[in-house]
């Protein structure tokens, strides 16, 4: 008997039967993950899902970092028509939690231990009030650089553990005639850069003044003029084309070998796996200079929108697939992230996956463990734009540094 029970929950979920076998239920997933390693790892969560029979209906909006996505919701919760769960960060995840918008998850979590699995500065994202209201995937950071191996070998290039070794390999790569830096020009992508520049300028305690705790005299410091400085260099190291360009096209020109360094997050590596390169051969996955022994984070999590005062079924298989160890090692292997749990072993990870599951172990253990501004986990989307919008003027020649500084004291103090 072939029939087609429409379900009553938000619309979304369907329960289709096919010769009396439940098929699936379906789990609507809003997502920016657009690009060629992220879709390999989100295959790793549709099939998950599949095998537990909820289906996945897709719902992706391009655009790195998220700003896109998280517009395009605000436009579906206000017509009433929130998706069943979607990708979001830091800060983003309280301020749904604060308009009571989000499912309680507490059942799920409670059932498999999430509190004693997830660390402390994941659970800060990911309740509200005490209550779990996303499920955590992994853990991303941003001080990291990509580079061509190839590229730098033929140029005699060893890793840059300094700042100014970092400039002197750039400039031989520029007198070689080598596109040093690829960079997409997009804020979001030049505040990503802007992360690990300001830590390896002025080290953790000047990142958590500045970009934790909005403190004024760092906001306006010399040390803040120094990091503007630098970006400066940076910008007059990329090509002329960089304007506009999406973040995986940058390291695609890294993977080519036509531009010897990127300095991304590491969901960079999964393109380069993606493209079937292996690291330590092809490219090589090192901290940006100065920063090795901090990392800062931004955690990928899947909130799910209320349905009416229930996590409905396929919200809790949706969060228990994600929290599920084998998942988390699937799924960060490909994705190029280490898993939001901490119990999962980097048996399966390459090289650059284990030295990002050891760096944030030390990081967390030494207190050099902080939330990424350009990702969300620094302050509010309010002060990040302020931020993002200096930041990107500056790079793009619209303020000399001392002018950068004095406007990002400004914009924050408008913004917070
Ligand atoms: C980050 C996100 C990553 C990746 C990246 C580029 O905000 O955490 O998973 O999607 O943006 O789009």
């Amino acid at each position: 008997m072939k029939g087609l029970i429409k379900s009553a929950l938000n619309g979304m979920a369907v329960l289709a039967f096919s010769g009396g076998m439940a098929v699936s239920q379906e789990v609507e997933v809003l997502h920016w993950w657009t690009s060629g390693g992220e879709a390999s790892a989100l295959n790793v969560l549709k099939q998950d899902l599949e095998a537990k029979g909820i289906g996945w209906l897709d719902m992706p909006v391009a655009g790195g970092g998220g700003e896109q996505a998280m517009t395009v919701l605000r436009a579906r919760v206000t017509a009433g028509d929130a998706p069943t769960a979607v990708q979001a960060l830091g800060f983003d995840i309280l301020d749904w939690g604060a308009q009571g918008a989000l499912a309680n998850l507490n059942d799920v979590a409670a059932a498999e231990g999430w509190d004693d699995v997830i660390p402390e500065a994941l659970q800060y994202f990911a309740k509200y009030d005490g209550q779990w209201i996303s499920a955590p995937v992994n853990v991303h950071s941003t001080n990291w650089v990509w580079a061509n191996k190839a590229v730098l070998d033929a140029n005699g290039i060893a890793i840059p553990e300094t700042w100014e070794e970092f400039m002197a390999a750039i400039e031989t790569l520029s007198a070689a005639g080598v596109t040093p830096v690829a960079q997409g020009g997009k804020p979001w992508q030049e505040a990503t850069v802007f992360d690990a520049v300001a830590m390896s300028a002025g080290g953790p305690a000047f990142y958590k003044a500045a970009f934790i705790d909005l403190d004024e005299e760092a906001l306006g410091s010399d040390t803040m003029k120094e990091a503007f400085d630098r970006m400066a260099f940076i910008r007059a190291h990329v090509d002329d084309n960089f304007s506009g360009r999406s973040w995986n096209l940058a390291t695609a020109m890294v993977i080519n070998g036509e531009a010897g360094f990127q300095m991304m997050g590491d969901w960079a590596k999964g393109e380069f796996l993606n493209a079937g390169k292996v690291p330590g051969e092809d490219f090589l996955c090192f901290r940006f200079p100065g920063t090795q022994n901090q990392v800062t984070f931004n955690a990928d999590q899947f909130m799910m929108f209320d349905q009416g005062g229930v996590v409905s079924p396929e919200q809790a298989a949706l969060a228990s697939a994600i929290l599920s160890p084998s998942f988390q090692s699937a799924f960060n292997v490909v994705k190029g992230s280490v898993p939001a749990r901490t119990d999962v072993s980097d048996e399966a990870f390459d090289a650059c996956g284990k030295q990002g599951m050891a760096d944030l172990a030390s990081a967390s253990a030494s207190g050099n463990l902080f939330g990424s501004m350009a990702h969300g986990h620094a302050n509010q989307a309010a002060v990040r734009n302020a931020m993002y919008d200096v930041i990107t003027a500056h790079f793009n020649g619209e303020y000399d540094s001392a002018t950068a500084v004095e406007e990002l004291v400004d914009a924050v103090s408008i913004a917070k």
